[in-house]
């Protein structure tokens, strides 16, 4: 797959473009990075510190999400989708944190002619995302850092409860691309936050997140989304077991909180997804951080 979609990728000790030959992409300055067995290149220019998320997290995602819990995100997402690109477009979605690429994948579906490429610190993520559609590449990399695609490569950017870097976001999409972002609101699972001792979403997140974009993009639609889902026990580990609170919690205390709750417990899906027009003269070049 990957020769597919290396005139999107830029060497990332050099930013020149790469080509592929057999099982390894190359840069003209000698910088080369061979392909894993498993179908992804890990094109880090450097071994990075921060944590990525774990087999265990990632497997838990993909079970909760082909359970379709989540499936009205990825609807919403599409609609957003269809309402501001012409869907018979090609070119490249690059999925940023991008997690088992199941958002992706229905990007992809509805852009029947578009390659993707999907980008997570995680190799286990990265795995996972070639086996969620046919033209997913993935490549391991570090938002923090440039990404390692050619300015203006996305025709669509996705970015769905990840870090989100706004510079780079902008630098990578066409001037007439769109991004396409998912944030959780204060309301997100509130059923469960107390009872299992989850991390809150802090009540302005979106306003702060959404101001953090404003300088490099502007919004054009946006779906406030909210639905109850109901979640039996092994859903609610899976649902735990994949976000942020797998590093913070005890897997023994989960276990015996989750076995406390009756069979079947509502919970709350609120999150917004937004479409963004990149701005063509962004008003700031300060980069900031911010995490979805
Ligand atoms: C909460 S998950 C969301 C995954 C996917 N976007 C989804 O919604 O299903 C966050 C993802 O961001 C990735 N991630 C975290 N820090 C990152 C970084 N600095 N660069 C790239 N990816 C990162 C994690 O490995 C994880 O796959
Ligand atoms: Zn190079």
């Amino acid at each position: 797959m990957l020769d597919r979609v290396v005139r999107y990728l830029r060497c990332p000790h050099c930013a020149c473009t790469l080509t592929a030959s057999r099982r390894t992409l190359f840069c003209p300055d000698g910088h080369s990075f061979d392909v894993a067995r498993q179908g992804y290149v890990n094109l880090l220019p450097r071994p990075t510190k921060l944590t990525a998320d774990t087999k265990d997290m990632v497997n838990a995602r993909a079970a909760f999400l082909a359970a379709g819990h989540y499936a009205p995100i990825a609807d919403a997402l599409v609609e957003l989708l269809r309402g501001t690109v012409d869907t018979s477009l090609s070119g490249c979605v690059v999925d940023v944190g991008g997690g088992t690429g199941y958002y992706h994948a229905a990007i992809l579906d509805a852009l029947p002619q578009a390659e993707g490429v999907l980008v997570d610190i995680s190799k286990f993520a990265a795995r996972h995302a070639v086996t969620a559609h046919e033209r997913i590449s993935a490549v391991v990399a570090d938002t923090w850092q440039e990404l390692p695609l050619h300015s203006e490569a996305a025709t669509v950017v996705l970015n769905t409860f990840a870090p989100r870097n706004a510079p780079e976001l902008h630098r990578i999409l066409r001037r007439r691309g769109v991004l396409l972002v998912v944030t959780p609101r204060g309301d997100h699972l509130r059923e469960i936050i107390g009872p299992l001792g989850l991390m809150r979403v802090e009540d302005r997140k979106e306003d702060r997140l959404a101001g953090q974009l404003e300088p490099y993009f502007t919004a054009v639609a946006t779906d406030r989304l909210k639905a109850t889902m109901a979640l039996d026990h092994p859903a609610l580990t899976q649902l735990v077991g994949m976000g942020p609170n797998a590093w913070h919690q005890n897997a023994h205390n989960l276990t015996k909180r989750i076995s406390q709750l009756p069979r079947w417990s509502d919970v709350t899906l609120a999150v917004t997804v937004t479409a963004y027009r990149p701005l063509v003269s962004p008003s700031t070049t300060t980069r900031r951080r911010s995490t979805a």
